[in-house]
């Protein structure tokens, strides 16, 4: 070994830089490194021990069946920490290790299905893509989101994996499905119904008093190769307009935004606001008791909807 080998540096790595992910689509793979790596392999986001590391994290485009590869030029020792084991517990049992022939086999056997049913379908540069709703009492929904859940500490901040035993979770997931072609995921979002309290005056009053749900969207993700194109938009939407036409839906709120989701949502809950001109007639200062209709209207969150209305009385301010 020569001097510069006894370094530390020399034998640190990125792990956001050696780990590769990629998704298997029939005309070839994309390949993306993930945001975040800490829930993975700890906070500082570096694996010592090795020289030329390279993790492989291969999915099936339709199935989403993973596939596990590791390489490296040398190693410093055997006590150094076991790369293949320590991403192997966020992954799901029946993760193909090193054996690519073995994975395409297994894909094959499989034949999955998409799982639920299409609840929206839209068009972006000219690809049909389609929102499938499951929940994880669905054999192949559950599969789906184990093989799917490691995204969310890949790219969410402070993103843990939810209760996959609970089967109030709802998902939707985004496919691109090309006419008479293979299906390819894009990106999910999960969401809980709380049930909401109607108030004690209420809830005293009625007899046969109906549940009232809030929908919390809890992690929402569109995978890197697909992102900047609307998917975003479209997936928040379709979410969204499905619980503004459930009665028993009251409000609509989100864990933990990041930034660009919060940008995403701005965006989104301004196009709709405005599209029903809902400042038409208001005026200054405005009344609490329209906040409060308002709010129950749009089922939104109180500081969601005074944002909206701030940011549209600065643009017409303009
Ligand atoms: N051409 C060019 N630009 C476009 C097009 C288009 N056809 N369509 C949309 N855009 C732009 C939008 O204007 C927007 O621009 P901006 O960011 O400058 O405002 C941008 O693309 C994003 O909009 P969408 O494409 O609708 O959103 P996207 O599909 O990229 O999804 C998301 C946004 C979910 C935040 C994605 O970036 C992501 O998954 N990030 C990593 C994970 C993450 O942060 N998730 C949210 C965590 S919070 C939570 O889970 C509750």
């Amino acid at each position: 070994m020569s001097l510069p080998d006894y370094e530390p540096s020399s034998w640190t790595t990125s792990s956001n830089e050696a780990l590769h992910v990629s998704l298997a689509e029939p005309e070839g793979a994309f390949t993306f490194n993930p945001t975040f790596t800490y829930p993975i392999f700890g906070d500082s986001e570096q694996i010592f021990g090795y020289k030329g590391l390279r993790i492989d994290l291969a999915f099936d485009c339709r199935s989403m069946y993973p596939f596990l590869g590791i390489k490296f030029e040398k190693k410093l020792s055997d006590d150094v920490k076991d790369v293949e084991k320590t991403i192997l517990e966020f992954l799901p049992k029946e993760t193909v290790v090193k054996d690519e022939a073995l994975w395409l086999n297994k894909i094959e056997e499989e034949n999955f299905e998409i799982p639920g049913k299409p609840v929206y379908t839209y068009q972006v540069d000219g690809e049909t893509y389609k929102i499938f709703k499951f929940k994880l009492n669905d054999a192949n929904g559950l599969k789906l989101h184990l093989r799917i859940q490691i995204f969310v500490l890949l790219f969410i901040e402070a993103g843990s994996y939810i209760d996959s035993t609970d089967d109030v979770w709802e998902i939707y997931a985004i496919y691109k499905c090309p006419e008479g072609k293979k299906e390819s995921f894009v990106g999910f979002s999960t969401a809980y119904s709380h049930w909401k309290h109607p108030g004690t005056a209420v809830h005293d009053a009625s007899e046969t008093l109906e549940l009232q749900f809030r929908k919390k969207i809890s992690q929402f993700i569109v995978l890197p190769p697909y992102q900047s194109k609307g998917h975003g938009k479209n997936l928040y939407n379709c979410m969204v307009d499905e619980w503004l036409a459930d009665d028993k839906v009251k409000e609509i709120t989100v864990e933990d935004p990041s930034e660009a989701f919060d940008d995403l949502r701005d965006r989104c809950d301004l196009e709709r606001l405005n599209g029903a001109d809902f400042l038409n007639g208001v005026k200054l200062p405005i009344d609490k008791a329209w906040i409060e209709k308002q709010v129950a209207v749009h089922k939104m969150d109180r500081r969601q909807f005074e944002r909206c209305v701030e940011m549209t009385l600065l643009w017409m301010l303009q």
